[in-house]
């Protein structure tokens, strides 16, 4: 069996350590890596939207002098004439040595895997986990603060459809002395499942807050998120939650010096573009970290040693 990438607890605490010292050695090193993957090829299989998490999956593979193949939407793949994901993916297997796969519904890429003889990364189920923009948030994490505990994270906006956030939530609580509080209006607060799993059975601390100002001189670190207009049931709903959190250079007047402000991205209106030329915000260095990470997973899995 090819081992695969569906949930952050596939990766143990340590295998997340030796993953970030890899990414910052390519970080470093750059031209060390740059023949490792030459002959294999990476799939990517996107059924939903993306913009970062393909493109730094491909950057990635050809940065490792792989090549990449696949396709960004479900209509332009056999999809369109009934064909199963788990068809689907038992065919790209047979081209591909890796393969990372987006899928609007919730567990799809753990399904899809009981096909593949190549191992699957995950890169976003629906409203469930999305592993490697994790991995992402933690090298970044690493970088910004150099260390990954004994810190209070506020996690602030969809805690309810945020995938990137039942991840990070369910990574960060394996590491010691983080408390967390998370901000988000009554109806998408975090859902029990991921509080019972990361936070409750682990007796970790948290609070749960609807005001972010409140609570902005507490943060080490703010992960700010999209309201997830596509798991909506209703556009009334959207519409009335969407501007519910803004983060603007007034705001942040009350935060410590040394935060680190993340956000998986894409942004629509939750953090001013004026927070951009803000020292704290580490949001585009968070871009970068996900090809530099991503490079680190594809070696792993593909048993790769440089
Ligand atoms: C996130 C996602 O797809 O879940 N984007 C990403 O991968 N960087 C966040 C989002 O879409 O809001």
């Amino acid at each position: 069996m090819p081992r695969n990438i569906i949930d952050v607890v596939d990766l143990t605490v340590e295998e997340i350590d030796e993953l970030i010292a890899t990414a910052e050695d390519i970080i470093q090193n750059p031209a060390k890596y740059q023949e490792a993957c030459r002959h294999r090829q990476l799939a990517t299989l996107f059924f939903e939207p993306s913009t970062r998490t393909r493109l730094s999956f491909e950057s990635a593979m050809l940065a490792l002098g792989g090549s990449v193949l696949g396709f960004s939407e479900a209509n332009s793949s056999s999809t369109a004439k009934g064909e199963t994901v788990g068809d689907t993916v038992h065919t790209v297997s047979c081209y591909a040595d890796i393969i990372a796969m987006r899928h609007p519904k919730e567990g799809a890429p753990y399904a899809a895997a009981q096909f593949s003889e190549v191992p699957i990364i995950n890169a976003g189920d629906g409203g469930h986990n999305h592993p490697t923009q994790t991995l992402t948030d933690l090298l970044t994490i690493h970088r910004e603060k150099g260390r990954l505990n004994g810190f209070t994270v506020g996690f602030c906006g969809d805690l309810k459809f945020g995938r990137t956030v039942h991840s990070l939530v369910n990574a960060l609580s394996r590491y010691d002395g983080i408390r967390f509080v998370l901000v988000s209006p009554a109806e998408l607060k975090l859902p029990r499942y991921v509080k019972e799993e990361a936070l409750k059975k682990r007796n970790l601390p948290y609070v749960q807050t609807t005001d972010l100002d409140s609570v902005m001189p507490e943060l080490d670190l703010l992960y700010m998120t999209r309201v997830q207009k596509e798991r909506f049931f209703n556009e009334e709903d959207y519409l009335r939650l969407k501007d519910s959190y803004i983060l603007t250079p007034e705001k942040l007047e009350r935060a410590k010096a040394d935060l680190s402000i993340l956000h998986p991205l894409p942004r629509v209106n939750e953090i001013a573009v004026a927070v951009d030329r803000d020292p704290r915000a580490a949001y585009w260095k968070q871009v970068k970290n996900g090809k530099f990470i991503r490079m680190a997973l594809i070696l792993k899995l593909l048993d790769i040693h440089v």
